[in-house]
């Protein structure tokens, strides 16, 4: 497992990582989320030693990371496999070749069979059975993602990091990538950290997140728990998708169905039993996960607002006017 306690690292005078104190278990995917400049990429490189960090302290599965010790950070590194967005194959090397480098870096031998079968069953692995001599200028962004990943696992390493690894693909392939990533996850107990400002990723795949705002973790937690439990702004407006064109007359609810609250038809109660008329003026089913959450944004008059507020209190679904 990862342990971060109060890690702070200064670039002069900026200071990018303010006392960052994270813990990362073993087997999660792990997401760090932020806008661009939050810190996010500081703070991975730091995980791997890429990065020195000024004070606090990081450790994996109980060894101290420290940049001054060249040795031990060569055996980190080989423990963590890392992914970009820039995908960085070298393009003089076909898929394969590319693949088999960090055996080659290491001194393994990549001609024998042992060596030969490991790669080809990360070709399988990542599906791409019909490319092993393509070279990566005849890939798609999709697939040259799945040949740095192949890469990124050719030394076993319990623990995969990536860097916005989906930021320079299209929604169709970032699916294609989140379920690899996933699979990898499940089937080969790798940890896996995923920095990324794409809310939709960290939705997808993550079991907990950090939200990382100017250098300092805003809230930690599940990200449906973020999505629904009223949190600091800035996270819910980065979590959260809303109408840009609500209604200005009347009161404007957003009401969340998550879990059991899901199956209550609590609309068309409230409706009858209060006999009152509202619209729905904006809805969206999110999906975390293996979990579908449903908002809502209802309009009602200023006049039923308390009653309203009520209902739906009393029915215990979350609800929150929007101002
Ligand atoms: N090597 C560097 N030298 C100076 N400033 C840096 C360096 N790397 C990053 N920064 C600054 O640190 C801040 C955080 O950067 P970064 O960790 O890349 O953020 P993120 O990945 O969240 O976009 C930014 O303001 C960036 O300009
Ligand atoms: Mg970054």
């Amino acid at each position: 497992m990862i342990e971060i306690k109060n890690v702070r690292k200064s670039f002069q005078d900026l200071e990018v990582l303010k006392g960052i104190s994270l813990a990362i278990e073993d087997r999660e995917i792990y997401g760090i989320v932020g806008q661009s400049g939050a810190g996010k990429s500081t703070l991975l490189r730091c995980l791997n030693g890429l990065e020195p960090y000024d004070s606090g302290e990081i450790t994996v599965d109980g060894a101290l990371v420290n940049s001054r010790d060249k040795a031990a950070l060569r055996q980190l590194q080989k423990r963590m496999g890392m992914i970009f967005q820039s995908f960085n194959l070298l393009e003089r090397l076909d898929v394969y070749g590319n693949i088999a480098l960090p055996m080659k870096f290491w001194g393994i031998n990549t001609r024998s069979q042992e060596s030969r079968d490991k790669v080809h069953e990360l070709i399988r692995l990542v599906g791409l059975e019909d490319k092993v001599h393509a070279k990566p200028r005849e890939l798609s962004g999709g697939q040259k993602q799945r040949v740095a990943i192949a890469r990124a696992l050719a030394l076993d390493p319990p623990f995969l990091l990536c860097d916005e690894a989906t930021s320079a693909l299209d929604p169709e392939i970032t699916k294609g990538i989140l379920a690899l990533l996933q699979k990898i996850n499940r089937e080969m107990g790798i940890t896996i950290v995923v920095v990324t400002h794409q809310m939709e990723v960290v939705k997808q795949i993550c079991s907990r997140v950090a939200f990382l705002y100017h250098g300092s973790v805003l809230a930690e937690g599940p990200p449906e728990e973020m999505f629904i439990k009223p949190a600091q702004k800035e996270i819910q407006s980065f979590l959260r998708d809303k109408s840009e064109r609500l209604p200005k007359t009347g009161v404007n609810i957003q009401v969340f169905f998550v879990g059991e609250s899901s199956k209550e038809p609590v609309i068309t109660q409230m409706a009858r039993e209060l006999g009152k008329d509202f619209s729905i003026c904006w809805a969206k089913l999110e999906d975390f996960r293996e979990n579908v959450y449903g908002s809502l944004v209802l309009n009602v008059d200023e006049m039923d607002r308390e009653t309203v507020c009520r209902f739906l209190t009393a029915k215990n679904v979350t609800w929150e006017v929007l101002e």
